[in-house]
């Protein structure tokens, strides 16, 4: 093997043992070597064609999302100077329908002393009387974090081009002496309670993970409260916080500072350590400046997930036009620096996605926005069609399913059959680990996409249902990367989620958006969402198929398929 090959190869290895052991990778692993490295070609092999990507160059989280004046806008993360992470600028594109996106210059860019090594993550509150400001976090030459805000230069362009950022009031926050300066950072949209504006920030004590609540009168001077919104120990450093209220009994989204009976609060906060986002759903009482998750809510690794595979520093924001909240997400490449190098591009933001408190008030429930569907051309349909085990029956017959919006649902007719589950499994993750090679009896059934015809390249996804103590179903949804691609140097993790339904219809439905080097999922109407990032080297373009499957011994049935491109 070559030396280059196995040391990338060690390095794989080395950050999944990192990652396994939840032991901490500081934020983004940095390559000198290739941080100023230009692309001098764009590989259009596994770039994606309606997901959101630069024309070149690494792109991380999106930040200050937002509607202003007919247009919305997406800043995100990006290395004007190469593929990998580094010279990091608000880069900026508009859209009038969050699928069609034009590209501006970048927004915010290093300048000042309170920014001159690094301008990261933040957010766009839109204030009383159309009002526009950007947080954002600064890294000044001491490496020390800040946060600090900008202005349009012409709040009456409706692009947004240009941003000042004014001499008064920046930086707007400095760590005090109890805040780690090196990790304080992506401050919220700000909202308003009892007559003071709000915003979180990010950060840890130690490997306590915390937000930080400051209050603002003005929206300049702001003041750290004696406590933290929220922290828990063990979950290390906090990143992108993300706070909003959702609607107990309505199907709309709403407002940040929307308050109320009706209404619950959502905290999502991404986890450094493992590169994960995980949220609670709670009270927010503005009175004692204090959030509450609610009984029941998993607080910390063990939490729920807006995705539980490739996802990352999402962040969401109110659509006054269609009133829905939208959240948008990162997914990185999980091939190597080298190959990210050589593609000219690394990194994507997911299909925006509405979200909505499931009616249970337990979960979220994410669904990609309606304009995707605009997307849809040749559509396919197959119905009632059993699935034998064993048997894998195609569904792209005679199209290319490598750019796909494809819609499923099964029926289980012998639910009853479903093996005993163990409480003791608690993680997901690692059930779809321990019964990857266990024909169970209900499941694994599900699609493989991205698949060659004779499947020696394919990516399933699937689900196992099984059967609690007091015979209700525990659904597991699996995505196993192991055949994804015949390339060896790549990172092919097998992610699982739980679906909480009760399957009293007998029936489970799946959605997955294909776009050549990712897939989407969405089980049960967005209850549970995995991500994956793939590199088929044969099943590409019009050798990609999508087949559905059944591999359990009890029979399932496609109950109706819908295949659209
Ligand atoms: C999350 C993050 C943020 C930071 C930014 C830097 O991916 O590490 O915490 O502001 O990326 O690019």
């Amino acid at each position: 093997m070559e030396v280059s090959k196995c040391l990338s190869l060690c390095l794989l290895l080395w950050n999944l043992i990192i990652s396994l052991l939840k032991g901490v990778e500081a934020s983004h692993r940095v390559f000198p070597e290739y941080q100023f490295l230009a692309a001098t070609t764009v590989k259009q092999l596994h770039r994606t064609v309606y997901h959101f990507q630069p024309p070149k160059h690494w792109i991380n989280d999106p930040n200050g999302p937002m509607y202003y004046n007919g247009f919305y806008h997406l800043f995100y993360q990006y290395n004007p100077k190469g593929s990998v992470w580094g010279n990091i600028v608000w880069a900026h594109s508009v859209s009038k329908d969050l699928v069609n996106w034009e590209p501006l210059e970048p927004a915010i860019y290093p300048s000042k002393p309170f920014d001159i090594k690094g301008t990261w993550s933040g957010s766009a509150t839109i204030f009383p009387g159309d009002k526009v400001v950007i947080y954002y976090t600064g890294i000044d030459a001491k490496e020390k974090q800040l946060q600090n805000y900008a202005v349009p230069e012409n709040p009456s362009d409706p692009y947004l081009r240009k941003w000042k950022k004014p001499k008064e009031g920046n930086p707007m926050v400095v760590p005090d002496n109890e805040i780690n300066g090196s990790s304080f950072r992506d401050p919220t949209t700000a909202w308003q309670a009892n007559g003071y504006w709000h915003i979180l920030v990010g950060s840890r004590k130690n490997d306590v993970g915390v937000a930080y609540l400051f209050k603002s009168k003005d929206q300049k001077t702001w003041v750290k409260t004696p406590v933290p919104l929220h922290q828990v120990p063990g979950t290390g450093n906090w990143e992108c916080p993300d706070f909003y209220p959702v609607s107990i009994s309505g199907k709309t989204g709403l407002d940040t500072s929307e308050l109320g009976n009706d209404v619950k609060h959502v905290l999502k906060v991404s986890l450094d350590a493992t590169r994960y986002d995980y949220y609670t759903i709670g009270t927010y009482f503005p009175d004692q400046d204090k959030y509450v998750p609610d009984k029941g809510q998993a607080d910390g690794w063990d939490g729920l997930r807006l995705d539980y595979g490739n996802f990352y520093a999402s962040k969401s924001f109110f659509d006054p036009v269609k009133h829905r909240r939208i959240v948008w997400g990162w997914s990185n490449e999980s091939d190597t620096k080298q190959d990210d190098v050589k593609k000219g591009w690394a990194g994507i933001q997911l299909i925006p996605r509405t979200v909505l408190l499931d009616p249970s008030g337990k979960q979220l429930v994410q669904w990609p926005v309606e304009e995707i569907e605009t997307l849809r051309g040749q559509m396919i349909h197959k119905s009632n069609h059993k699935l034998e085990t064993g048997k894998p029956v195609k569904l792209s017959q005679g199209i290319t399913g490598a750019q796909a919006d494809v819609v499923v649902t099964f029926s289980i007719p012998n639910l009853d059959k479903a093996e005993p589950f163990d409480p003791s499994w608690k993680d997901p993750q690692d059930l779809c680990f321990k019964k990857k090679s266990v024909q169970g009896a209900i499941g694994p059934f599900g699609l493989m996409v991205l698949a060659t015809e004779k499947l020696e390249e394919f990516t399933p996804v699937f689900f196992r249902i099984f059967k609690a103590k007091d015979n209700k179903p525990v659904v597991l949804m699996c995505s196993d990367e192991e055949h994804s691609t015949l390339k060896t140097d790549v990172y092919k993790p097998m992610y699982g989620g739980f679906v909480d339904v009760d399957l009293a219809d007998k029936k489970l439905s799946l959605r997955s958006l294909i776009d050549h080097s990712v897939v989407e999922s969405f089980a049960a109407g967005g209850k549970t969402i995995i991500s994956n990032r793939v590199y088929p080297t044969v099943a590409v373009f019009e050798m990609a198929h999508v087949f559905a499957f059944n591999n359990g011994t009890e029979p399932i049935t496609l109950e109706r398929a819908l295949l659209c491109l």
